[in-house]
């Protein structure tokens, strides 16, 4: 009989407990399908930092569409650090009233009525590496403002956050964020301490695979206590980690440095079309108001951009390197291949490769070249002057110049 009361009494619990909504069970996973092919965008914090309004977040939503970057695949304008204002009583964030006077609907309004899509910033910890409100104690409140305003990507990044774990503190904003119920893109921004990689794919749609990109082709920026890297070292530091990227899952080599100025035209080619190779977030960070002839080509050439948006999602590799000549392949859709050649010394280098003797092997993924086989035909991906007949039965001769690429797409026209 006391065991009967015992029951009837914990039933009668639960089922108060349901009526009053105790059954939601957290889901600490990432919105799926989105960022099937890494994301393309603008963000304001390589060129800006900190100066943010929303006229210029506007213009450079007009301009990403006069530039013909949308048309491109470019999609997200995101508003990096220093965009907030204060809490208000109850603890929800506004931004800074004299920078953003019309408040983020009204700009998320104006940029969604461009075809485009607003990203926003915040912090895991109690202040942004900026010194503005950080959303620790407030994800969920943050979260349903963001998706209120209309917000379609979140970046999040690490500072002043001691004492936490990052896999649960990116838990939580997830689970806020699907709480919040708007499909909103997550970037992981702890800069890959945590090994990221290893929980970020659930979780998150990318995540910061080194510390932050320095404005410079091959140099290391000292800061004291902590370091900024060039296109080069950020290369250096994906090995190892293409196996963790996917289809809604990216490593983040960071933010694009084309057209920044720092880089010679040469430079800015290879960096865009490295990241294009790493299938890296292609996240523009320069000012695309005033940008040079030769910015707006890089940025938007197609070619390149087709193999970072390859919907197989595969990250490219490192063939081999001789002297300061890289060879790089990434495998795409079809059978098809790009394959680059990244010179990075300070004098041409001349490039002679036989194909058939050098069959290209993905181990990771298990796709190989087949040269002896099959034909493919051969793309120059930048050369206006696109040749299009040379076939793999020849072996490929160029010149690339100092800090460049040659980069082709080697396409399967008859597979034995
Ligand atoms: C960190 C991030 C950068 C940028 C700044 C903003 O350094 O890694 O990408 O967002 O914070 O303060």
């Amino acid at each position: 009989m006391k065991k009967l009361i015992t029951a009837l009494f914990v039933a009668s619990v639960s089922l108060i407990a349901m009526a009053q909504g105790n059954n939601y069970v957290q889901d600490y996973t990432k919105y799926e399908g989105l960022a099937l092919t890494p994301p393309m965008g603008w963000n304001s914090w390589n060129k800006f930092a900190c100066n943010v309004d929303e006229n210029m977040i506007k213009q450079m939503a007009d301009a990403m569409v006069s530039s013909g970057m949308r048309d491109a695949g470019y999609t997200y304008i995101n508003i990096d650090d220093c965009w907030h204002g204060d809490r208000d009583a109850q603890g929800f964030i506004h931004p800074d009233a004299k920078r953003f006077p019309s408040g983020m609907k009204a700009l998320a309004d104006y940029v969604h009525s461009k075809g485009l899509k607003l990203g926003i910033y915040s912090d895991a910890g109690s202040q942004t590496c900026g010194g503005r409100p950080g959303s620790r104690g407030y994800e969920f409140q943050d979260a349903q403002q963001y998706a209120a305003w209309g917000i379609d990507y979140l970046k999040y990044d690490w500072c002043n956050t001691e004492g936490l774990k990052a896999e649960g503190a990116y838990k939580t904003i997830a689970a806020a964020l699907k709480k919040a119920g708007r499909p909103i893109v997550l970037s992981i921004c702890e800069w890959g301490n945590d090994k990221p990689w290893e929980w970020g794919p659930a979780v998150g749609h990318l995540w910061r695979s080194t510390g932050d990109i320095y404005n410079c082709f091959d140099c290391v920026k000292d800061h004291g206590t902590w370091k900024a890297w060039g296109v080069m070292q950020i290369l250096d530091k994906q090995e190892g980690l293409r196996k963790y990227a996917g289809p809604g899952h990216w490593n983040d080599p960071d933010m694009l440095e084309v057209g920044n100025g720092a880089l010679t035209v040469n430079e800015d080619r290879a960096h865009f079309t490295m990241w294009a190779m790493l299938a890296a977030p292609l996240i523009a960070g320069n000012d695309l108001r005033s940008m040079s002839k030769e910015t707006t080509e890089v940025l938007t050439n197609k070619n390149v951009i087709a193999v970072s948006q390859d919907k197989l999602g595969i990250e490219g590799f490192k063939v081999s390197a001789k002297d300061g000549l890289e060879i790089w392949a990434k495998p795409l859709q079809g059978g098809d291949w790009a394959v680059v050649f990244l010179n990075r010394g300070t004098t041409a280098q001349k490039v002679d490769f036989d194909w058939l003797k050098n069959e290209i092997k993905d181990d990771i993924f298990n796709l190989q070249t087949s040269f002896a086989a099959n034909t493919y035909t051969l793309k120059n991906l930048w050369d206006k002057k696109d040749k299009g007949t040379a076939t793999t039965k020849k072996a490929f001769k160029a010149e690339v110049p100092a800090h460049d690429v040659v980069a082709l797409r080697l396409t399967l026209t008859k597979k034995k």
